[in-house]
């Protein structure tokens, strides 16, 4: 038999909605569209403009970055730091392509809402133009990245407008750039003479006329940082470079305390895990090595028949 149509929860003609019910459906598609859309370049323009935080961290793996993802972060870096914090080199130097892409392929894996970013490793863009534009599009194509990051100043506008025509988005960064530690005299705070600072101003006018969609500042004085954010029209994203940046980035094995080695003066700490995960390991070696571990809860029991079954078999050979 064929049910007649029902007109339950049909909404009459005329007749509205009630408040509460709106709401509720309301809360469901906000939630809904907050899932689903990836965060897009013109939406960070459009953040600058209201003067709304952006936000961005770095990752380098599926669960790390799906937690990144879940917390609504705007932007995901997978950044050279991958060199420091999570592969034991002193820099950021020896990182190849590979493993960038090694890497860029498991965080897009992972993230469905943040713009994912792949940053360019030591001479993947510096060597030639025609080079940069086919690693760069290797992060694209073979990893699942939205746009990538390189560093520099006017010395990159040419490698930058290169990228740009071939139809993927640019990241700059200036300021502290690691690639160039040794250049630069080490991992120090940039701009702190007039005529540092103004070459730094040139830089971030030069690659955002250039076509970037975004600069991360790092390590500059909050004041220099301020100018430049005033004075470009793409979102300034700052490390080390005080809060008058369009936006903040952070290492995430620094924010988490995984990375014990160095720790700089501009990061905040939000949890402190390596004691944790070390604490947690230390008790399942000593209860491996007590024999607490496996107890019944974690054991497969076998059933009596079996049993029987393995008794006599045992007894028969
Ligand atoms: O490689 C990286 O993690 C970075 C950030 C510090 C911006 O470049």
């Amino acid at each position: 038999m064929i049910a007649a149509p029902s007109n339950k929860g049909v909404t009459e003609p005329g007749l509205r909605l009630s408040p509460l019910v709106f709401l509720f459906y309301f809360c469901i598609l906000r939630r809904i569209s907050l899932k689903a859309s990836k965060v897009s370049i013109p939406e960070l323009l459009k953040k600058k403009q209201l003067g709304e935080p952006i936000t961005m961290l770095t990752a380098y793996d599926f669960p790390m970055a799906k937690q990144i993802d879940e917390s609504g972060v705007d932007l995901i870096l997978v950044g050279d730091s991958l060199g420091m914090v999570v592969l034991g080199y002193n820099s950021t130097l020896p990182v190849t392509m590979e493993d960038m892409l090694h890497h860029a392929k498991a965080v897009s894996r992972a993230v469905k809402r943040a713009l994912i970013i792949g940053d360019m490793p030591f001479m993947s863009y510096q060597v030639s133009t025609e080079k940069a534009v086919e690693n760069a599009g290797r992060f694209l194509k073979e990893a699942g990245c939205d746009a990538i990051k390189l560093e520099g100043g006017k010395n990159v506008v040419d490698k930058i407008k290169a990228i740009v025509r071939a139809g993927i988005p640019v990241m700059g960064h200036i300021g502290l750039t690691p690639q160039s530690a040794t250049a630069l005299g080490g991992y120090k705070v940039q701009g702190k003479d007039l005529e540092s600072a103004k070459s730094l101003i040139e830089d971030a006018i030069s690659i955002c006329e250039a076509g970037v969609f975004s600069i991360v500042l790092e390590c500059v004085p909050d004041e220099l940082a301020k100018i430049i954010t005033k004075k470009v029209s793409v979102p300034t994203i700052g490390i080390g470079a005080g809060p008058y940046c369009d936006g903040q980035v952070l290492v995430t094995n620094d924010l988490l305390g995984l990375y014990e080695k160095f720790i700089p003066s501009f990061v905040k700490r939000y949890i402190n895990l390596a004691p944790e995960i070390k604490k947690a390991l230390a008790s399942y070696v000593t209860e491996v090595k007590e024999r607490e571990f496996p107890s019944e809860q974690y054991c497969f029991k076998a059933s009596k028949e079996l049993i029987k079954a393995l008794k006599d078999w045992e007894n028969q050979n």
